[in-house]
């Protein structure tokens, strides 16, 4: 089925931005949306985002990155075979011409290409997940969520990024969000009790109001138990530290805690706190800049949590295989506006699964109503999911998304659970 018209238009994300959205629309009527979704705590070597600087919008409006697609892209693709992602995604790549996708923008990029993933299933009449599979036995992936929300996402109140759950005893995607959501309403009576309701971060986890980071591991723990889990046996945690916020050159500076640490100590500081708290998976340890110290936190946790690369690896094939060969990281985050084509997306997937890596499909901080990554995830047997809070429409979109797929006839062959995880368990 051939491609006929290629729209884009301006619409506004969950921090109430601008960001791109495509309209592709087939030959036989069918079509579909592609909405690119915005990072706050962003790794240097992502695709890069076309902002239009200036006074407007604080200069993050995206006409150029519109007029791009209008003017270069649509007239490139019309006509095209909707279904060949791949021929498609190298033209854009070719189109783009300057390898970080700075010229017409990662943000314009991945908005296309997943409309034109979207329109091909629509013509195939299957939901995104089961075009994606192709036949292949897949399952729900276990989610990340998170319940406090530090760093970026919350004016860095606290050091950490991501304080998340995992219902580790979860057998069905819908229980393990049952579970999630009496721990996430149990930290929230928690900080009420104590007079720290703050409202909610960037991605719906309850803000931030720590004195140390360790604060909100107690917390952490202490909302697992009141909900009625066993810490580390029904509910684990997982950390997102992403320390490439507070970290640069070996030194990294807790603001919170009013320390300098070099590398060896932020590894020891990260392998106590594993050692404390029931964390089976931990992102960003260390600094996109300090692989020395990736290799060596990888080396002495990587057989018993998971270790994850996101701002390290940027969902690249070739960063992931290099990563691989020197023994950083066990996991790896795949944000597909990271690569900036779908095609792009899946061969770091693949080659993380070559690796022998778990693998994550994320959502961005900054995001809309689309729900492509839950399809993505199962689709492509990724494992696991991770998508901010449990609150917030733009976040519960997507967990009530992997609800009803995994309620329809003919859903996934099940629920991945914690055999997801990566890194060897004692
Ligand atoms: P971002 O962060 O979407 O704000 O870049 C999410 C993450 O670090 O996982
Ligand atoms: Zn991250």
């Amino acid at each position: 089925m051939k491609i006929k018209r290629i729209a884009a238009r301006r619409i506004w994300d969950s921090r109430g931005r601008p960001t791109v959205e495509v309209e592709v629309t087939n030959e036989d009527g069918t079509g579909g949306l592609g909405i690119a979704p915005a990072g706050a705590s962003r790794g240097t070597r992502e695709a890069v985002e076309l902002r239009d600087g200036g006074e407007r919008f604080r200069g993050l409006d995206v006409q150029a990155a519109l007029r791009g697609i209008e003017r270069e892209i649509a007239p490139a693709l019309l006509g095209h075979e909707v279904s060949d992602q791949a021929a498609i995604d190298a033209a854009l790549i070719q189109l783009d011409g300057t390898g970080t996708k700075s010229r017409l923008g990662g943000n314009a990029l991945i908005a296309t290409s997943l409309a034109v993933l979207h329109a091909a299933a629509a013509h195939a009449r299957q939901p995104l997940w089961r075009y994606l599979a192709q036949g292949r036995t897949v399952q729900l992936p276990l989610p990340q969520i998170q319940i406090f929300g530090g760093g970026a996402h919350a004016g860095r109140r606290v050091d950490i990024q991501d304080f998340m759950v995992i219902a580790t005893a979860a057998r069905s995607f819908g229980e393990a969000l049952e579970m999630t959501a009496e721990v996430y309403r149990a930290a929230g009576e928690l900080m009420a009790a104590r007079g720290a309701l703050a409202g909610v971060a960037d991605e719906g986890g309850w803000w931030p109001s720590f004195a140390r980071n360790e604060d909100a591991l107690d917390t952490l723990v202490t909302a697992i138990e009141q909900a009625g889990f066993v810490p580390g046996e029904q509910v684990a945690i997982a950390l997102d530290v992403a320390a490439s916020e507070f970290g640069q050159h070996g030194r990294y500076r807790l603001a919170l805690e009013n320390q300098e640490l070099d590398s060896d100590a932020m590894c020891e500081r990260l392998v106590g706190w594993i050692d404390r708290y029931p964390i089976v998976s931990i992102e960003d340890p260390l600094a996109e800049d300090d692989e020395a110290g990736l290799v060596a936190f990888t080396r002495a946790v990587g057989g018993r949590v998971q270790v994850v690369g996101d701002d390290y690896l940027v969902t690249s094939a070739d960063r992931v295989r290099a990563a691989a060969a020197l023994g950083a990281c066990n996991g790896v985050l795949i944000k597909p506006n990271q690569a900036g084509t779908v095609t792009q997306t899946r061969e770091a997937l693949d080659a993380a699964k070559d690796a022998g890596y778990a693998t994550i499909v994320s959502a961005r901080s900054g995001e809309t109503e689309d729900v492509a990554i839950v399809h993505l995830a199962t689709g492509w047997n990724a494992g696991q999911l991770k998508v901010g809070s449990f609150a917030r429409s733009e976040r519960m979109a997507k967990w009530n998304e992997g609800i009803r797929i995994e309620g329809r006839p003919g859903a996934p062959a099940g629920f991945a659970g914690r055999q997801a995880l990566g890194g060897r368990r004692p």
